[in-house]
């Protein structure tokens, strides 16, 4: 591998396909070699404006043939864990969207496949990489708001406002399609990430509305055994909401913290002189948090992970917050959802 430029290949050429190569074609040390996906029209409209480009509808080909250092995989679930595989037994670092596998049995294979190798792993939830969030995580960190005692995790889009008919990958459970590993897992992730994971999860409880043969939405109530409990809402079948909105609202023994992509707000018993936070509500936007990204495409947690996963393969950077092990965690609970549902068909 040239140590100062990695050779970057891209599998699943859809919509988080092109965010990604937009933004890591702006990476100054990185060189997009080759690009997968099975539709032709893409690659034959994507060949069209980069000649130079190496295109495949066969992932185990731009492995082989384009010999990429890393790869960033944008395919429906269920296609993640072969293709992981793939590029392990070659020796090709990974990034890949979340969600890491569509069942816990793969991502634990894949966890221990990487744990005892040197290659860079990381699953796409960007949410790590919010600044606002990452600020809310610090207060929560420092018990600016005393203890944690419940939170309430909300998700919701319009993704899904019309009756599916069943094609569409994201209408299949076992190819990773559904609200609850579409949707919730980038919550549950978030939860992982701020509290650590659950020890139980109760309650769960699973509403089709539109969709032919998945849940479009879920609630669940995860458990902790120090005494922390949260509730999760997420419907992608909400049409009050133009664009996706994530909040978790925090409720601690010395106030209460709410927060979302956009701003944070944080109520408090007492003043907190040290912090400048006053007593009753503190409200802060994303302006007050924001760092600069390079190139700033959907927001700019999705150049962060990406440009740390260019430098960890770098060595420039030691910290992954979402490498395999820690996606692994949010299969764990998924698992544990499904285990204990009841399906409500509306
Ligand atoms: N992080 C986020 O905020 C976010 C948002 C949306 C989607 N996602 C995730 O990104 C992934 C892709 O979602 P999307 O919205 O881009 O889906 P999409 O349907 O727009 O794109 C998927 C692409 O994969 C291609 N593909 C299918 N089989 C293939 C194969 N065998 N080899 C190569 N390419 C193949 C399809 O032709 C399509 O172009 C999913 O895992 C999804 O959960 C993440």
């Amino acid at each position: 591998m040239d140590k100062n430029k990695i050779k970057i290949g891209i599998i699943g050429f859809g919509r988080m396909g092109i965010t990604h190569y937009s933004i890591i074609n702006s990476h100054p040390n990185v060189e997009i070699v080759s690009v997968a996906d099975t539709s032709k029209t893409i690659l034959s409209i994507l060949k069209k404006f980069n000649k130079e480009l190496n295109v495949y509808t066969d992932y185990k080909e731009l492995i082989d043939e384009s010999k990429p250092d890393a790869i960033i995989i944008s395919t429906p679930p269920n296609l993640h864990y072969p293709i992981i595989k793939y590029a392990y037994e070659r020796g090709v670092h990974v990034f890949c969207e979340k969600p890491f596998t569509a069942n816990k049995q793969q991502a634990e294979e894949l966890t221990n496949l990487f744990a005892n190798s040197n290659l860079v792993n990381q699953i796409g939830f960007a949410a790590r990489y919010g600044d606002v969030l990452n600020k809310a995580k610090e207060l929560i960190d420092q018990k600016v708001i005393g203890d944690a005692i419940r939170f309430k995790g909300e998700m919701f889009s319009c993704a899904i406002i019309k009756k599916t008919s069943g094609t569409n990958w994201r209408d299949n459970e076992e190819n990773g399609g559904g609200v609850v590993y579409e949707m919730s897992s980038h919550m549950i992730d978030l939860i992982n990430y701020f509290f650590g994971e659950p020890d139980n999860v109760a309650g769960t409880v699973r509403n089709k509305v539109f969709s032919k043969n998945v849940d479009d939405l879920v609630s669940t109530t995860l458990i902790y055994n120090n005494g922390l409990v949260g509730t999760l809402y997420i419907n992608w079948s909400d049409e009050s909401y133009r664009k996706p909105m994530i909040s978790l609202e925090v409720f601690g023994s010395k106030g209460k913290i709410i927060a979302d992509f956009y701003g944070y707000k944080i109520f408090l018993s007492k003043e907190n002189k040290e912090l400048n936070l006053r007593k009753g509500w503190n409200t802060f936007y994303l302006t007050d948090v924001y760092k600069p990204t390079p190139f700033y495409v959907r927001g700019g947690e999705f150049t962060n992970q990406l440009y740390n996963f260019v430098e960890l393969i770098l060595g420039n950077q030691k910290t992954n917050l979402c490498d395999f092990a820690e996606a692994l965690k949010t299969e764990r609970i998924i698992d544990l959802m499904f285990k204990n549902s009841i399906t409500i068909n509306n």
